[in-house]
């Protein structure tokens, strides 16, 4: 006859393996362990046949039997008339893991939205590597070897080959296009450039950029306009006034800078604009026909014109963002506030 404590052991290894297939199991289990007749009430009933010195001991061992087959029991006690789930209910009334959303950097949602507006209109996505050589960052470009222009951009030069800069502009994307497409050409290029700047609110050593190009035959200095000034109603409404002013940039002729009403005081004066009701957003100009003469395109036959803009200045002047550090420090207080803007 095996003792009290043998038993319980026993019945404790019993009820661990118990995992019951379907109610019916789990009603059976009920009566057997738990029921007025049942195991639980049975042992207890042994109690006064131990011994008075072990009844301490005893007692213990079948309030821990009890609570085994009472929690056994609770684990399961969900489970539905007929249902054959394996293993214990979920816990619908838990509160869940909460799952942390990011957002999109705001300079990538603006990004995203100036090519979207240029591929609405015939333009396609060029890329091209951010470590470039001089042919492409300069030289195709209108720029050789001692053009004063080329101290116009701060340049970072890779240390181990003097022929690799960091690219200055995405403009070298547009020479790589050129070097490899069929005309005629219609593509935006947006992209990171370096320049060795002094990091403060105003100026930063990388930022972004967003190129257009476009040649074919008979394109012309109205074509350039039209498609900027569409851009430019798309992207900060229809009230927005434009203005070209003449520039120099060495890959375009006739060159032009274009400035947009200010969108914060509506020409009235403001910070942004510094009070002047006007602010710079982009480069532009007709294809300088050198350009287009060192990638085989014949200038009596084919023009094109070319547009460049920072995505940090449209950003800027989109969200108020006044200082350019910004955009790279990854304060989530900062990018929280672009939540749910696509
Ligand atoms: N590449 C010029 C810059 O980085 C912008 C530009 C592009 C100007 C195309 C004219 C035409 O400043």
């Amino acid at each position: 006859m095996p003792s009290l404590q043998e038993q319980i052991k026993e019945y404790e290894q019993e009820i661990n393996a118990f995992a019951p297939a379907n109610a019916a199991e789990l009603e059976e289990y009920r009566i057997r362990f738990l029921g007025t007749k049942g195991i639980v009430k049975q042992v207890f009933g042994e109690m006064k046949t131990v011994p008075a010195e072990q009844r301490k001991e005893a007692g213990q061992l079948l309030n821990g039997l009890k609570q085994l087959a009472e929690a056994k029991y609770d684990t399961y006690k969900d489970m539905q008339a007929g249902a054959t789930a394996k293993g214990p209910v979920a816990d619908y009334t838990l509160p869940g893991t909460p799952i942390a959303t990011g957002t999109r950097h705001p300079l990538r949602v603006i990004e995203n939205k100036i090519t979207s507006l240029f591929e609405k209109i015939g333009f396609s996505v060029a890329t091209g590597p951010e470590i470039e050589d001089d042919w492409h960052n300069f030289t195709s470009l209108n720029m050789p070897q001692d053009h004063p222009a080329r101290d116009m951009q701060d340049t970072f030069y890779v240390a181990t080959n003097p022929d690799w800069v960091l690219r200055t502009h995405t403009s070298s994307t547009q020479a790589r296009v050129m070097e490899t497409q069929p005309l005629p050409i219609r593509v935006i290029c947006p992209g990171r450039v370096y320049r060795n700047e002094t990091i403060s609110a105003r100026a930063h050593c990388f930022f972004h950029q967003c190129e257009g190009l476009y040649i074919d035959k008979n394109v012309s200095f109205a074509d350039l306009k039209q498609t900027l000034y569409y851009f430019v109603t798309e992207m900060f409404g229809e009230n927005t006034k434009v203005r070209f002013r003449p520039s120099y940039f060495p890959f375009t002729e006739p060159s032009a800078e274009m400035d947009i009403s200010c969108t914060v005081c509506g020409g009235s004066g403001c910070n942004l604009c510094k009070h002047s009701g006007w602010v710079e957003i982009l480069g532009c100009g007709m294809v300088h026909p050198n350009m287009l003469r060192n990638f085989g395109i014949d200038p009596e036959v084919y023009t094109g014109f070319a547009f460049g803009m920072g995505v940090e200045r449209i950003t800027q002047i989109k969200y108020q963002v006044n200082d350019l550090r910004l955009y790279s420090q990854n304060d989530v207080r900062f990018l929280r506030q672009f939540q749910g803007i696509d």
